[in-house]
């Protein structure tokens, strides 16, 4: 079967208060509309089109690595069923369904979609609708007395009578796009809002003779859109608790599923615990028995078994060995490999550098492009000089070594194997294998030192 899915993304969003497209706006770290287009991509074999109009240029810049979407404009937004008879000439009256999405209703699952388009077919109309106490504002489904869906009327043009029913539209709709192009001819915008509401083919196809069947989604945030930052928020927590129930289902620990941020793809091994106020950004992956502290954001690594990360770290494109420990308060950035066992410290932050086994960053350091070798040791206060003010230069300790504490290693340099430096020392050339470099003034001891003494204060008869 040919599927065309048509995604609803022209509109203005003017509640949002916001200079960015509506569609851009993130739910779970990732905009609305990504979280669309990913569920359309998961029904096989879908077209994808996307209708947008304010913002378009922004909205496309923000997929230009996505290949496979149809851009429609639509200049003005005269209504859904204009928005989706502008993505007409890209869809062929042949035997198949166009799908309509919206791009503001970001957590429709593909499950729910299947189960639509399994409702609809050739003379048949799918709609996706939900009954609920709080219908305002939405269009509402007029069935006949024998249950029979007949049209959708919109709130602004429903009787009284009209405004009492509470099953409503989601706006999800699947159609035979052999009859599509018929129907959204036919429909006018003699409405109270002077828009072509798609709605209206509901009424034109039962006129045709067509059958239109209902589903309805287990969950009711799964159809709800996304108008404000009220309903931005709520959908939010909503998606969070839904990771959260993923991850507990999977075994995890959750110090308090309501307290973690899921904000992209997360895969925890076994007995893997994450305590209060964690957040995990882009592809992160953490070891069987790795206990995760609370304050924690860890964004784009992979973090090993057995690993501890104490509390308040902040840990970006590294890969954590199995058995290390990190924090509390440390900050790993970009390119950090610790290897098996590592030990990073407080108030340490590392950057581009690659920490051997069992080696130890314990306090207050800052150790950037840098190669430390297997069981080393660097003291409180260590800082690589990487940079020169023009350009980035490597420091490399050899295995063993020891870095006396508030040492400055001046790259580029090389402590080979087992060297040792002196605490307090400055380090600009190398220090050969085994060897003890003591790089600070020395010290000298004055005996029968006077301490100076604070002067007197004169008082007034005196001056
Ligand atoms: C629409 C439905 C209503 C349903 C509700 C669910 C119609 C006429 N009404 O109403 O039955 O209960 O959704 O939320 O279809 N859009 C465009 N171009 C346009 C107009 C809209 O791309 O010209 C997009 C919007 O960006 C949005 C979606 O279509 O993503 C829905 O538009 P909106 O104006 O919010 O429709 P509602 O009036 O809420
Ligand atoms: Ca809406």
């Amino acid at each position: 079967m040919v599927l065309d899915v048509v995604v609803l993304a022209a509109g203005k969003g003017t509640r949002m208060y916001s200079d960015k497209p509506k569609v851009l706006h993130a739910i779970g770290g990732r905009p609305m509309l990504a979280h669309v287009v990913d569920t359309a991509g998961a029904l096989p074999g879908a077209r994808l089109h996307i209708v947008v109009g304010a913002g378009a240029g922004a909205v496309k810049a923000c997929f230009s690595n996505h290949s496979g979407i149809n851009w429609v404009s639509q200049e003005q937004q005269l209504g859904t069923g204009h928005a989706v008879a502008q993505a007409l000439p890209a869809i062929a009256g042949e035997d198949g369904t166009v799908l309509v999405l919206y791009g503001d209703v970001p957590l429709i699952r593909p499950q729910s979609l299947e189960a639509l388009l399994a409702a609809g077919g050739a003379d048949t109309v799918a709609l996706l609708t939900l009954v609920t106490d709080t219908p305002h504002g939405l269009g509402r489904i007029l069935r006949n007395d024998r249950g029979q869906v007949t049209a959708i009327v919109e709130e602004k043009d429903a009787s009284e009578e009209q405004k009492q029913i509470r099953e409503i539209n989601s706006g999800i709709i699947a159609l035979p796009s052999s009859r599509l192009h018929d129907w959204l001819s036919r429909i006018g915008n003699d409405n109270r809002q002077g828009e072509y509401y798609l709605t209206d083919v509901i009424a034109l196809a039962v006129a045709d003779g067509c059958q239109i069947a209902t589903t309805s989604t287990g969950e009711s945030p799964e159809v709800q859109g996304v108008n404000d930052k009220k309903q931005l928020a709520a959908l939010e927590r909503y998606y969070q608790m839904r990771k959260a129930e993923e991850l507990l289902n999977a075994g995890v620990t959750l110090a308090d599923p309501a307290r973690l941020d899921i904000r992209g793809d997360v895969h925890c091994g076994k007995d893997v615990s994450l305590d209060v106020n964690v957040i995990l950004e882009g592809a992160v992956s953490i070891g069987d028995n790795s206990c995760i502290g609370p304050n924690v954001v860890i964004r784009n690594s992979r973090i090993g078994d057995n690993v501890i990360v104490l509390a308040n770290c902040h840990i970006e494109g590294a890969i954590i060995g199995n058995g290390c420990t990190v924090g509390p308060f440390a900050r790993i950035r970009e390119g950090t490999v610790l290897e098996a066992s590592a030990k990073i410290g407080n108030f340490v932050e590392t950057k581009k550098a690659v920490i051997g086994k069992a080696s130890k960053v314990n306090h207050l350091s800052y150790i950037g492009d840098a190669e430390i070798g297997d069981d080393v040791n660097i003291g409180a206060g260590t800082i690589t000089c990487n940079y020169d003010g023009a350009n980035k230069h490597v420091t490399v300790i050899g295995k063993g070594s020891f870095i006396g504490s508030n040492s400055v290693l001046v790259a580029p340099v090389t402590i080979e194997e087992h060297g040792f430096v002196a605490a307090g020392s400055a380090i600009n050339t190398n220090v050969p294998k085994g060897s003890l470099a003591v790089a600070r003034s020395k010290q000298r001891n004055i005996s029968g030192w006077q301490r100076p003494h604070k002067d007197k204060v004169k008082t007034k008869t005196e001056s």
